[in-house]
């Protein structure tokens, strides 16, 4: 009996040691796990330096309320991590100042390099795949050891061992030619700004340079970009913070801003295969008015006007940098080429270099438009954005030491994350139709208007979308020959579905809605700061099953033929309750945000519901997809019908 007793105490004691143990272990590994140390580390790092405040507002207005969010939000710790800098291993030939020369002479006994001119074609009978993505080289100079000067902007650059190895390298580099020596346009151009200048009323327009990073929201660069802010926010950069994207993706905001077109009504771009030539777009408006054009983008797949399109036949501005990157990335997207390397530079610097020589050519001799867009360094990583805050920061110090009373200089982007698990959260949904966009005006341009400087900043706290920012340009233009700059503003365009748009150069009402900005539903964030998460089975059911077979419906053609599947619901990812709306149906009804997952593709959706008090439900706006399906409607070319099909 007292055996029994002791191995019952003996079995209980292991029973007990066991479980504790294994609690011990749990709580162990799932701290482990589950906790990102790196995530404390930087905030801790970053919040410090940043002085967001909860509970200020970017705009405040009786008819649009955008709160101020917290971006170091523990929604983050899911996908901050630490960034790798890239870095480049140094070519064997390297091009300066026109010139071609090997890095050191006795690399010569090594290798032997030769060049490539290239030059961009202008295609008759084009395709898609022709129309913007046609090069000729020229047959390989051979570079001798004292250099060579090179005979066209962009160069092929081609390495071979010398011996028995004979290992081979290939690069490409690019040199800006100044004005006088680069078309016959630039030279036309020139003669007419010499004539001009040597006019006693001669007042010189201030160019126009817009410097733009894809998919950055403007937490996100509080997040990644903090020496730049502050350098920004010391040199009276003005940051407007109610700014709005109109569109899903970047084509659509850019269409806006520099065509002045709203989403989906493109006269001059009906299909695909249409070319974007006769699209009116702003720098036109500057080439006619004299002033030198130029645009970089630094993928060439992936690039705003080529992305899924045929983009341009003819060359669309005097200085365009397409026909290198098509030459370095072939068709394909970014790593494609020396792990996102060209000349011994990441494509980053590459792009900031040739920004920063246009500048230096053309600055003393005309006014200029320039255009550029970043994708490769930030579009898929949530990370690497920091890695370059010290270069936006050191390259936007060089061009306002030499451009700072002579240029418009816009840092801007076109709107957050779109995809993925931080997209899920709903920092993620607020931060989407918020980009970062910070707009300088020159000193004597301030001085010769003051009521500009003004509203500026009365308008940095309002509700402005990008086709405000194509009415600001316009604005600009009007700087240029003897038209008065414009006293009264009316913006209003063309098309009657228009509402009016705003120069940020003039006051942007009071009472402006999104409804009456131009901002689709879905991508409002006015009062969107008032959400209470909602546990409830049935709403969640309910809502649920609604837009899956909403989605259904749209996609129920390519369902029937059998392209794609019927998708059914998984599950509510979240609901959460609008306990704010302004100026629309009042009493009767109640808003919610909801996502909600779908099998089988695992596919998630989110969209903004309205239930009214007789139980109808209404999708206010579009529904989104908000992870990524990358190759799962490979079936289909329609981009609003891939993000909802999975195909067969
Ligand atoms: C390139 O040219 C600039 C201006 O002409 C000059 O200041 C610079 O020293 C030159 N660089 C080299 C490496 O020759
Ligand atoms: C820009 O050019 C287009 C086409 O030539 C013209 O219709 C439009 O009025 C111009 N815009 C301005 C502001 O001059
Ligand atoms: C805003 O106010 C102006 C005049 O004060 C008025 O004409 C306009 O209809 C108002 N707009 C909206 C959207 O309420
Ligand atoms: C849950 O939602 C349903 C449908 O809208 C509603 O009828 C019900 O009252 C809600 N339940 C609670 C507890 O709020
Ligand atoms: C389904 O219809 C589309 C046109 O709407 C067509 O292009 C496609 O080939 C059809 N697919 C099948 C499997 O019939
Ligand atoms: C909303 O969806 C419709 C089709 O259902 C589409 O034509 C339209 O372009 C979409 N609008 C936006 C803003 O995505």
């Amino acid at each position: 009996m007292k055996r029994r007793r002791n191995i019952c105490v003996y079995c209980f004691s292991v029973l007990i040691f066991l479980t504790l143990g294994i609690s011990f272990l749990y709580v162990v590994t799932s701290h482990y796990y589950y906790k990102n140390t790196y995530y404390d580390y930087f905030v801790k790092l970053r919040s410090e330096s940043h002085g967001f405040k909860l509970g200020d507002y970017l705009v405040n207005t009786n008819a649009c309320k955008i709160v101020e969010m917290n971006p170091f939000d523990p929604s983050i710790a899911v996908i901050i991590n630490e960034a790798t800098a890239q870095t480049c291993e140094e070519p064997l030939v390297h091009l300066v100042n026109g010139t071609l020369m090997y890095n050191d002479p006795h690399d010569i006994k090594e290798a032997r390099c030769c060049y490539n001119e290239i030059h961009r074609v202008t295609v008759k009978d084009y395709t898609q795949w022709t129309a913007d993505w046609t090069n000729r080289y020229s047959f390989c100079h051979l570079i001798q050891k004292q250099g060579v000067r090179v005979r066209s902007e962009f160069v092929k650059i081609q390495c071979k061992e010398n011996g028995r190895q004979s290992r081979t390298w290939t690069d490409f580099d690019v040199t800006v030619f100044p004005p006088e020596d680069h078309s016959e346009e630039t030279e036309v151009k020139l003669n007419y700004w010499e004539k001009e200048s040597a006019k006693e009323s001669f007042i010189k327009p201030p160019s126009v340079l817009i410097l733009g990073i894809d998919s950055i929201s403007r937490l996100h660069m509080i997040r990644s970009l903090p020496q730049t802010r502050t350098f920004l926010e010391i040199n009276d950069f003005v940051e407007m913070k109610g700014y709005t994207k109109i569109g899903e993706n970047t084509f659509p905001n850019m269409m806006a801003a520099l065509g002045g077109m709203k989403l989906d009504d493109y006269p001059c771009w009906r299909t695909r295969s249409t070319k974007l030539d006769d699209c009116p777009f702003i720098w036109k408006n500057f080439s006619d008015r004299n002033y030198i054009t130029g645009s970089v983008e630094d993928s060439a797949s992936l690039a705003n006007f080529n992305y899924m399109k045929t983009g341009f036949v003819r060359q669309p501005v005097d200085y365009y940098f397409r026909p290198l990157a098509v030459a370095y990335h072939g068709n394909k997207n970014r790593e494609g080429a020396f792990r996102g390397c060209v000349g011994g530079r990441t494509q980053t610097d590459l792009v900031l270099k040739y920004i920063q020589d246009f500048v230096s050519v053309v600055k003393n001799k005309a006014p200029y438009f320039f255009w550029s867009w970043f994708t490769t360094l930030a579009h898929d990583d949530f990370n690497d954005l920091r890695v370059f805050d010290s270069v936006f920061k050191n390259n936007l110090h060089k061009f306002l030491e030499s451009e700072g009373d002579n240029a418009v200089i816009l840092f801007i982007s076109d709107h957050g994350y779109r995809f993925g698990t931080f997209r899920e959260t709903y920092l993620g949904y607020y931060e989407e139709s918020l980009p970062f966009f910070f707009i300088r005006i020159p000193p004597s341009v301030k001085q010769r208007y003051p009521s500009w400087y003004k509203n500026l900043k009365i308008n940095s706290e309002r509700l402005t979308s990008p086709l405000d920012l194509h009415a600001t340009l316009e604005d600009i233009l009007t700087l240029s020959s003897n038209q008065k700059a414009h006293q009264s503003f009316t913006h209003y365009n063309w098309d009657p579905g228009f509402r009016p748009v705003y120069s940020f150069f003039e006051e942007t009402p009071e009472n402006r809605t999104c409804e009456s900005s131009n901002i689709p539903k879905q991508y409002c964030r006015c009062g969107s700061n008032f959400l209470k998460s909602v546990q409830n089975q049935t709403l969640s059911l309910l809502i649920g099953t609604h837009m899956i077979n909403e989605i259904n419906g749209i996609i129920s053609e390519k369902i029937l033929n059998r392209t794609c599947v019927s998708l059914r619901f998984k599950k509510t990812l979240y609901i959460k309750q609008f306990a704010y709306r302004i100026a629309e149906a009042a009493s009767v009804s109640t808003d919610y945000l909801v996502a909600v997952e779908a099998s089988p593709s695992d596919a998630t959706f989110e969209a903004r519901y309205r239930i009214f008090s007789n139980g109808q439900l209404l999708v206010v706006g579009n529904i989104s997809r908000i992870n990524s399906y990358q190759g799962q409607s490979d079936c289909l070319n329609d981009p609003l019908l891939k993000s909802f099909c999975y195909c067969s």
